[in-house]
């Protein structure tokens, strides 16, 4: 199966109006246009409908990193899928590690996001991962497999599902997990998927590898057959280092 790569920037609570077009307006000048890689970079609220112009004209997507799931009314301080979507967004981010980790996200939430964000016509980046402890005491795939069925029922329209394994203790770190350990919880959650959805889905469905992607180690990750794209934080705030990432992502799928 050809999966096209993706290349996901996770810009996290960072970049002002100013910064964020300075941003941008680099990494169309060290992007090549012509890769065959698809690229979301995922901004702050505040940045979506401008950075959503910024990139007019490129194959660049914008994305999210959160929503709520109410299509609308009192909820004080919350973004609907639906506004996103009129705000020029393509992509959003759910179950990220610091959204379960600092807000207090879980599972059932986590899920009603999921369906919201589908049915709202985005796509999703489901992030899971585990915790050093909980890979000290080997329970990674324990974890997983929770994480992943507490979200993934077989309703959802998987089409619109792009994975992301993001162990917590890579994040941020400069720690990340070796080809072998990524590739192995990549094949686990690949036959997770086919175990919800079948075959054809499982093959078709990309899972991202997140946590410390930079331009050295990326090219070796990106290597690895289930390893089908990489969501980037500290890296993404370089164009530099994102479009490095970016250009190795391309030479993975050719070599
Ligand atoms: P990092 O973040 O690349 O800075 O480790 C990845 C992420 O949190 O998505």
């Amino acid at each position: 199966m050809n999966r096209q790569l993706l290349v996901a920037g996770n810009w996290k609570m960072h970049n002002t109006l100013d910064e964020a077009r300075a941003l941008m307006k680099e990494l169309r000048k060290k992007l090549d246009p012509d890769l065959d890689v698809e690229v979301v970079v995922c901004t702050p609220f505040t940045l979506l409908y401008p950075m959503g112009r910024e990139i007019d004209g490129t194959a660049i997507k914008v994305g999210a990193q959160n929503l709520y799931f109410e299509p609308k009314g009192a909820f004080t301080g919350e973004i609907s899928p639906v506004m996103l979507k009129h705000a020029g967004c393509s992509y959003v981010i759910i179950g990220h590690s610091e959204r379960r980790q600092h807000f207090g996200e879980t599972g059932g939430l986590l899920r009603r996001k999921v369906v919201a964000a589908i049915e709202a016509g985005l796509d999703v980046i489901f992030c899971v991962g585990e915790t050093l402890e909980q890979r000290e005491s080997s329970a990674t795939i324990r974890v997983l497999d929770r994480q992943i069925d507490e979200v993934l029922k077989p309703s959802l329209d998987a089409s619109r599902v792009t994975m992301a394994y993001e162990p917590v203790w890579a994040i941020g770190t400069g720690r990340q997990a070796t080809p072998e350990q990524a590739q192995e919880v990549h094949a686990f959650i690949r036959g997770k998927i086919k175990g919800i959805y079948g075959p054809e889905a499982a093959d078709g469905m990309r899972i991202l590898y997140g946590g410390s992607v930079k331009p050295g180690n990326a090219a070796d990750l990106l290597a690895c057959p289930d390893v089908d794209g990489a969501l980037v934080g500290g890296a993404c705030l370089v164009a530099e280092d994102f479009a490095a990432i970016i250009s190795a992502a391309a030479a993975a799928r050719v070599g």
